[in-house]
């Protein structure tokens, strides 16, 4: 990886996410060194986002919004502070002309003066429920480039399928900081060295193993689950003679479960129910993203009927039952949808 070490055990020539990502922008001659810049400032927010979740308990930015600390001054929650910094970051980097967030309800302008050629969807703090327990959150998010030429920006910019992505992923807050990215020629993680501030390359050329051992989803809705559903999870806890059972995780973060299937295999699964037949995630800011990064490992993301990246968006917050991991075990799952629910 280095080209030079220095005497005294120390790496001194390590690949930051920077030099990564311009190292790849080189190959193409006609790349302007934006897309370097806006990756950049997300890892600003990363880096700021991480340091608010680490002291989180101190700083007193727990709980609901509008709370006011020790000080007396106006306490935010980790959410609204995430979502903050990741607008103020992207703003000023000059390189996006409009974005959206799960926290917005419309989609976030940028003024003409400060607008570059990238839209960026994002979930600022995923898994937020858990913000309170200390357990694993992460922010997941996708660039698109704009279609239309300068001037206002369109819905048929804003509303791109997956397949359109030209880079994605997250940055998980767990027992590490790790970012794990994609501009569409693989899988790379970066860890954060919090000595010296900043993303270096851990984990090169990620692959989703092509079978797991872990099945992952919320058992709690299993009386309102499709028959193919109910089929593939009884089957992984009671598998036919001569075929192992599979293991069950779920931390309810989707980053800190996806993340863990990418590096150990095996499927993440949020289906529809009879009362939400679409699930809970969003298209935009956590399925697309998620299975960008999955197909880019070699593993699969399917809504159940079709490739998640081929989803035609209709509105930004719009919803979407997802199913990925593991190449072998997601067509597992289809075979079973397949078979009882089509
Ligand atoms: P959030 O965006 O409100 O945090 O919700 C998304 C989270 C995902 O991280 C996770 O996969 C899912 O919700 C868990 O939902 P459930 O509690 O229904 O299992
Ligand atoms: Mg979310």
């Amino acid at each position: 990886m280095s080209e030079r070490k220095s005497n005294y055990g120390i790496e001194t020539d390590t690949i930051t996410l920077q030099r990564f990502v311009l190292n790849e922008q080189r190959k193409y001659p006609s790349a302007t060194g934006d897309l370097t810049n806006l990756l950049v400032s997300l890892c600003t927010a990363f880096k700021a986002i991480s340091a608010a979740v680490r002291k989180a308990g101190l700083a007193q930015l727990y709980g609901i919004a509008g709370q006011t600390n020790v000080q007396g001054e106006e306490v935010k929650k980790l959410d609204v502070l995430s979502n903050e910094l990741m607008i103020n970051m992207l703003r000023s980097s000059l390189n996006t002309c409009a974005m959206v967030s799960e926290e917005d309800e419309e989609v976030i302008s940028v003024e003409p003066s400060r607008q570059g050629k990238y839209i960026v969807t994002f979930d600022p703090l995923d898994g937020s429920s858990n913000i309170d327990c200390l357990v694993s959150i992460g922010t997941i998010f996708g660039i698109y480039k704009r279609i239309s030429p300068d001037g206002i920006v369109t819905n048929e910019d804003i509303l791109q399928p997956g397949r359109k992505l030209i880079a994605a992923g997250y940055c998980l807050y767990g027992s590490a900081c790790m970012v794990v990215l994609s501009t569409g020629h693989g899988v790379n993680g970066f860890q954060l060295d919090p000595s010296i501030g900043e993303f270096i390359l851990t984990n090169p050329n990620m692959q989703c193993p092509t079978k797991g051992k872990i099945y992952s989803l919320n058992e709690g809705y299993a009386k309102k689950w499709s028959k193919g559903v109910s089929e593939y999870v009884r089957t992984r806890k009671f598998p036919e003679q001569g075929k192992s059972a599979m293991g069950q995780r779920y931390v309810g973060s989707m980053v800190a479960d996806v993340h863990r299937t990418l590096l150990n295999g095996g499927i993440f699964l949020y289906p529809g129910t009879t009362d939400a037949p679409k699930g809970k995630l969003r298209l935009l800011y956590e399925c697309n993203p998620m299975a960008y990064i999955m197909e880019q490992a070699g593993g699969l993301a399917t809504t159940g009927k079709g490739s998640i990246l081929d989803l035609q968006p209709v509105k930004i917050h719009e919803r979407s039952p997802i199913f990925l991991g593991s190449k072998e075990d997601v067509e597992e799952l289809i075979s079973y949808l397949e078979k009882y629910d089509h």
